[in-house]
């Protein structure tokens, strides 16, 4: 009898590969890491070979490692990087170009000029989205500019487009599936969030051909079964996908309107569950597609900060101060504050509420006193700061505030990192023993689809153990840090 579920989660700079059985109890998880290209500054490249093999070696190692046999496996969910935009051969499956990543600024061009011809109220109204080069309908429309062969390719139908769900799904179906959840389809600038469908008119005016479009699914889902890999088995069900911030919604068991959850990965990203339907941000943050099983969808508001644990990634890689990630907190520590300092980790532009593209990282009140210590306390301070900025953007929007944040992602096993989130938002902050909601969550939807969970409820059940971070910061010294730092994002 299959036994186990098999996640997927192919994120930014690495792929992770979990198993889990009935009782939620994890057997088996290891992560492949894979290469980034730089071709130009602001630019962002994957390679979908390399994507791919990452994909497979991390699959075959938490096999190895666990000893289970691809028989026992009952379904698998794919949760994946948001946004970075695929383009591949429908007859070889071979890449047609690079894929584009979520960073990438390259469309910044196709935004402005989208911007001057007055029609951002139109995407923002059918998709929930701003005129970003963040999503994929700029990304996919510049390389259809840019190529005149992928455009003739494209219109003859010679091309299929996907988000890293789709490119999956066609490579573990042996490019049966081409299709893509409503959660990843929301994050396209491409999808209409009323109807769940493609939109023809946002398609004509980035004018991209519809039959490169995967086809729209619900979240949970026998989409198609495995075949011809080397690692597993034919006819395993792809039972699950979800967009990798909704999968960690879904991960948290937030099932219910008002519950929130923000992932500290490369970027931070905050949902919130808003119910069966979109709320419009009056804040700056974005609507989105949070799930949808059987014939209802869920939706979310999401703020969006782009880098967090990669602020910490440039501590270490960019400056050297600190040899791996885990040595930022005992270094912040080490400091009762950051004696002024105020580091806003703007490195890729101003994501939500902002939404400034073109601004950079700014270190703000160094003085011959500043150490690397109060540089890395900034840092710390900075992501928790940017959290609260849109924590507050969606009370605000949504007219009540959060009762408690859930928190997951690597940076999350930061306790400083918590602590000061914690204290900043005056909210209890709560983090799960299990940091790897999102690819849990892709679990769920899969094990949901199959059968293998009788329904949401039966995970309620099978709870994790968590830990709250209690806000205990003097309010004077709140203050006095929101103000530095609103001084500072005023600026710029
Ligand atoms: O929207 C981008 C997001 O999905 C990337 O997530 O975890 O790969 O940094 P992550």
């Amino acid at each position: 009898m299959s036994q186990y579920i098999l996640a997927i989660d192919q994120g930014t700079t690495g792929t992770t590969a979990l198993l889990i059985d009935r009782d939620l109890q994890v057997r088996g998880k290891t992560t492949v890491d894979f290469p980034q290209h730089y071709p130009q500054p602001g630019w962002v490249e994957h390679d979908p070979e390399e994507i791919w093999f990452s994909v497979i070696q991390a699959i075959r190692r938490v096999l190895g490692q666990s000893g289970i046999g691809g028989t026992e496996i009952a379904a698998i969910g794919i949760t994946n990087q948001r946004e970075t935009t695929l383009l591949w051969e429908r007859d070889s499956g071979r890449p047609a170009h690079n894929a584009i990543v979520w960073q990438c600024r390259r469309s910044a061009e196709i935004c402005r000029e989208l911007k001057e011809r007055g029609l951002e109220p139109l995407f923002r109204e059918k998709t929930g989205l701003v005129l970003d080069p963040y999503f994929s309908g700029t990304k996919l429309a510049w390389m259809l500019r840019r190529f005149p062969e992928l455009r003739r390719q494209a219109d003859s139908g010679r091309l299929a487009f996907g988000t890293v769900d789709s490119f999956l799904a066609w490579r573990l179906s042996g490019g049966a599936c081409h299709l893509t959840d409503v959660s990843n389809a929301s994050r396209t600038l491409l999808m209409n969030l009323h109807t769940l469908a493609w939109d023809e008119e946002l398609l004509g005016i980035l004018d991209i051909p519809p039959r490169l479009l995967p086809e729209i699914r619900p979240s949970a889902d026998i989409h198609g079964h495995t075949r011809g890999l080397d690692v597993l088995p034919d006819g395993i069900p792809i039972a699950g996908i979800a967009g990798d911030q909704q999968s960690a919604l879904f991960g948290q068991l937030c099932f219910e309107t008002g519950e929130a959850k923000c992932t500290y990965g490369t970027g931070a990203f905050l949902l919130e569950n808003t119910g069966n339907r979109p709320v419009v941000s009056r804040n700056g943050l974005l609507t989105t597609v949070a799930w949808q099983i059987g014939e209802e969808a869920r939706y979310a508001l999401e703020g969006s900060a782009f880098i967090a644990g990669a602020a910490v990634q440039w501590l270490r890689d960019g400056l050297g101060l600190i040899q791996n990630a885990a040595e930022i907190e005992p270094l912040a520590a080490s400091v009762p504050d950051s004696a002024g300092l105020v580091f806003v980790p703007a490195l890729t532009g101003l994501g939500a509420p902002h939404w400034k593209s073109e601004v950079r990282g700014v270190i703000h009140g160094i003085t011959r006193g500043t150490t690397s210590a109060h540089l890395a306390r900034a840092t710390l301070e900075g992501i928790a700061l940017q959290i609260h900025d849109l924590v507050r953007a969606m009370s605000e929007d949504l007219g009540h505030p959060l009762r408690h944040l859930k928190v997951d992602g690597g940076a999350a096993g930061n306790n400083l990192l918590m602590q000061l989130q914690a204290d900043l938002l005056e909210t209890p902050v709560i983090r799960p023993a299990l940091l790897d909601t999102t690819a849990l969550g892709a679990a769920f939807l899969a094990g949901l689809a199959v059968g293998f969970w009788p329904d949401p409820e039966a995970l309620k059940q099978s709870r994790q153990e968590e830990r709250p971070f209690l806000p205990t910061m003097p309010e004077s010294m709140r203050t006095e840090l929101l103000t530095r730092w609103n001084r500072v994002i005023q600026g710029l």
